[in-house]
Order: structure tokens, then sequence, then C-alpha cells
């Protein structure tokens, strides 16, 4: 593999599974009666949602939810649209949103605008890293794996150029 983007490790793959066993533990805590849908996100979450899922002793569903961006006929501003629907219905079901990273929350604001019309009876977020520097749009995170600041990063799960995602730590991007 061609290595030439990976800079420095920020968290090791020993710290991941360490603090994924944690968020587990609270969401068998929270949901001890419930049977939540956790929805990931395509594809960044795909590796955060497996590890969870199977750190989780409560029962659950799993489904997905794939978001596109387009660039709007009239010029710069960016669109984004539902490229692959959920599977499940999610009405009167407890949603827990699995995402593998939240800058601005803009991508986040839209998939609860667009969750939210089918009546779940709860929507929760789990996001794997959290840089607050860059939000635009206030959001509740109920879970949060790690703080990072306004740099680029790679690995589990996040790519640069569809590349990089299997990288089982989260590394600074090298240019
Ligand atoms: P937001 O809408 O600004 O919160 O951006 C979130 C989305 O941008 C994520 O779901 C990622 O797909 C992508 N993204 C943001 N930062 C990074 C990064 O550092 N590495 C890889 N993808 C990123
Ligand atoms: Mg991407």
């Amino acid at each position: 593999m061609n290595n030439e983007h990976i800079g420095e490790i920020i968290y090791s793959e020993k710290e991941i599974q360490k603090r994924i066993e944690e968020i587990a533990q609270l969401i068998n805590k929270d949901y001890k009666f419930k049977e939540p849908i956790l929805i990931g996100i395509f594809k960044g979450s795909i590796y955060f949602l497996s590890d969870l899922s199977r750190e989780l002793e409560i029962q659950h569903n799993i489904d997905f939810l794939s978001i596109g961006r387009f660039k709007s006929t009239e010029g710069t501003k960016e669109k984004i649209k539902i490229t692959k629907d959920l599977d499940l219905s999610i009405k009167n079901r407890d949603v827990i949103v699995v995402e593998d990273i939240i800058r601005t929350g803009l991508t986040h604001s839209y998939i609860v605008k667009y969750l939210e019309p089918k009546r779940p009876n709860s929507i929760n977020l789990c996001v794997f890293l959290n840089s607050k520097v860059q939000r635009l749009v206030e959001l509740p995170i109920k879970y949060s794996g790690f703080e990072i600041d306004n740099k680029f990063v790679i690995g589990y799960g996040l790519d640069y150029e569809e590349k990089y995602r299997n990288l089982p730590y989260i590394a600074n991007f090298r240019q």
C-alpha cells in the first residue's frame, strides 16, 4: 500500500477499542429496556458501527443511510441528498445515528430533518470524532468518542479520496 499520506497517529487501535467499550457500556445502560436501531451513515461509520455493535449487550437493529453531496446548478452552494434509504421502519423506534465525524454539523442536521418526519420515538447521536472548532449549527451530542481539532484526519472509516478507510487507527493526513 502506498502510505504517503499517513501522518502521526492521533488515536491508536488500542485507545479506540477501549473508548468503544466505554461508549457501549453507556448505551447498554441508557437503552437497557429498549431495542434501538443503530443507523450508520455510509461510508465513514462502518468500522465504528461494527465494533460498537459487537460490544453492545442489548438487543438492537442495524440499518444504513447514504448521503450524497452535489454542487447545485445555481453555483457554488452544496446540496445534500439521500442516495441509499433505510430498509427498516423507524416509526416509534429509538434511533441512534452513528457517524464518523461531526465538524460543521450540517450533514447531521440534514439527517435529523430527514428522520424526524418518520416519527421515531427518539433520535440520539453517537459520533466517533467531534471537532467543535468548525461548528456552524449547534447540536446535542449524546455519545462522542474523541475530540479533535480542525486538521483533516484519515483512518478508521475516514477517507482521503476513498482511500485509507481501513487503517485501524486515526492519523493526521499528510499532504
Ligand atoms: P460536517 O457536515 O461538516 O459535520 O462534515 C462531516 C462529514 O465530512 C463527515 O461525515 C465526513 O464524511 C467528512 N469529513 C469531515 N472531516 C473529515 C476528515 O478529517 N477526514 C475525512 N472525512 C472528513
Ligand atoms: Mg469522505
